[in-house]
């Protein structure tokens, strides 16, 4: 690997450039204005056209292929700027100062260590759980005293002892055997509740957490110790540091730094919605991102760059190319790492991933041909599915080819993109939070209506197939 951060940023910037060019004569997008409650907006399933929200975090122009953090072109981010940055500024609307930064920095430092969740970790085989389900334990782990009802002056009292709220109240369980624990408790109601039900130290810590937290899960799954974070090292540092053991090499850390910047915010995404109509219900925000990687689990949304490695290694080599995309395309397979609900034009973080691997993948033989069967494969789809349906690479195609040339193994693809994408969830939630509205959308009843309840020993299986 090469040793030189300037020809990494030069990547960058000859991508801007040929972004800005294939794109300039496009139509810009509809949605950057000010919304008059009710809005009329055509709904296609899925809820593609649907309008949630105003939001100034962030903005996709899917036919242009303008990705924008609160106003800051992302090509100028990944170029110029650190994680550090680009998350306080998802937080809070403007790039901080060097005063501002340092005393974000210390307070991630600070968040970075977790001894209660690494214990609970450590003391459960993790190593047999998927990687994701792994990190959703860790992240409601870092739970610990953070959120409203766990603070003394929400602590529910022996007398409204009514409910049960096995979550976040310590219960004492009756001897096996009885029915029923022999304390059940109803939360306090309080009026502080909108203001707890996230904070920015909450932010900080998952943002510092879910990166700890992911780093442990491989640890642990490969019979290793967790490693302490280092606090002299960088957020994407300090995560390669925790991952393997070895401090990053320059190039390493700055590749780092740029894919989690490159992942840190998505508009209304599937998993950025998760995270806030768990938030709308007035939650606490580690359950909005306990449900944010839930959503990002899913194949069809971050679990695509684990797949779509996949995809390279059993394409077996670029000569068998396009054999598999003539199979897979007369199959209406979908192909993973293409395609995307908003961008109908080449997304802009595949363009930067595409270079960046290409430049890990120089002389080294085990990425190498799997970088060049990505190539093969991006010039089919681009040539066909591109013409015929605007398919084109999205951001899960080259990631995990970046990710393979620095040692992460697959199973960790995922997290890692929750690991930036924490900055997103938790940004778009606080913001939600100042004018929230519990989201409830409705559903179009199609089933039947005034069927004769019939007693169980009445059922037939002929009836029980109509219902
Ligand atoms: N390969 C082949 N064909 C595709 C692909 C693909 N990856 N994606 C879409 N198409 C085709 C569909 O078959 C469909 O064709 P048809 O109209 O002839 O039936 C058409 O394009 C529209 O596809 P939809 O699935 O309706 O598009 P939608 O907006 O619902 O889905 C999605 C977007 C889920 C990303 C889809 O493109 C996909 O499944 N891609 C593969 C998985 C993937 O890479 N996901 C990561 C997305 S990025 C992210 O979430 C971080």
């Amino acid at each position: 690997m090469h040793d030189d951060c300037s020809v990494i940023t030069k990547l960058i910037l000859s991508a801007a450039e040929d972004a800005r060019k294939e794109t300039s004569g496009e139509a810009e997008s509809p949605y950057t204005q000010k919304v008059e409650w009710p809005v009329s907006c055509t709904v296609g399933p899925g809820l593609e056209g649907a309008i949630a929200c105003e939001s100034s975090v962030g903005y996709v122009n899917g036919s242009k292929g303008l990705l924008i953090y609160r106003g800051y072109d992302i090509f100028d981010l990944c170029a110029h700027s650190t994680f550090e940055e680009v998350s306080y500024l998802l937080l809070h609307g403007n790039l901080p100062t060097a005063e501002q930064l340092e005393t974000y920095q210390q307070k991630l430092v600070s968040y970075r260590y977790v001894p209660k969740t690494m214990r609970v970790l450590m003391g459960f085989p993790i190593e047999e759980l998927n990687t994701m389900a792994a990190l959703r334990l860790g992240t409601l782990f870092l739970r610990q005293k953070k959120t409203l009802i766990d603070q003394e002056a929400a602590r529910p009292d022996i007398e409204s002892a009514i409910g049960s709220d096995e979550d976040s109240i310590p219960m004492e369980i009756a001897p096996y055997g009885e029915p029923h624990a022999i304390y059940e408790f109803k939360r306090k109601a309080s009026t502080a509740q909108a203001d707890d039900a996230a904070s920015p130290e909450s932010c900080y810590h998952l943002i510092s957490g879910v990166a700890t937290i992911a780093a442990a899960i491989r640890r642990i799954r490969d019979g290793n110790m967790p490693i302490e974070p280092d606090p002299d090292l960088s957020h994407a540092g300090n995560f390669l540091y925790m991952l393997t053991g070895r401090r990053p090499t320059p190039v390493e850390e700055r590749v780092m730094d740029i894919a989690l910047i490159l992942h840190a915010d998505h508009g209304m995404n599937a998993s950025t919605f998760a995270c806030m109509v768990v938030a709308s219900t007035l939650s606490d925000i580690y359950s909005s991102v306990d449900a944010g990687i839930g959503a990002l689990n899913g194949p069809l949304h971050g679990g695509a760059n684990e797949l779509a490695l996949r995809t390279l290694r059993s394409i077996g080599g670029v000569g068998n190319v396009k054999g598999w995309f003539e199979q897979a395309r007369a199959s209406k397979q979908k192909i993973m790492g293409f395609g995307h609900r908003v961008y109908k034009a080449y997304d802009p973080r595949a363009r930067v991933l595409g270079p960046l691997s290409r430049h890990l993948a120089e002389g080294n033989p085990d990425i190498q041909p799997l970088f060049e069967t990505a190539r093969a494969l991006e010039c089919e789809v681009a040539s066909t599915l591109g013409v015929e349906k605007k398919i084109f690479p999205n951001v899960d195609f080259f990631s995990g080819l970046v990710y393979t040339s620095m040692g992460i193994p697959p199973e960790l693809f995922t997290p890692v993109f929750a690991v930036s994408r924490v900055s997103g969830w938790t940004a778009r939630v606080l913001e939600y939070l100042e004018n929230n509205r519990i989201f409830r959308p409705r559903a179009m009843y199609v089933g039947p209506f005034g069927k004769k309840y019939v007693p169980l020993e009445g059922r037939s299986d002929d009836e029980a197939d109509e219902g």
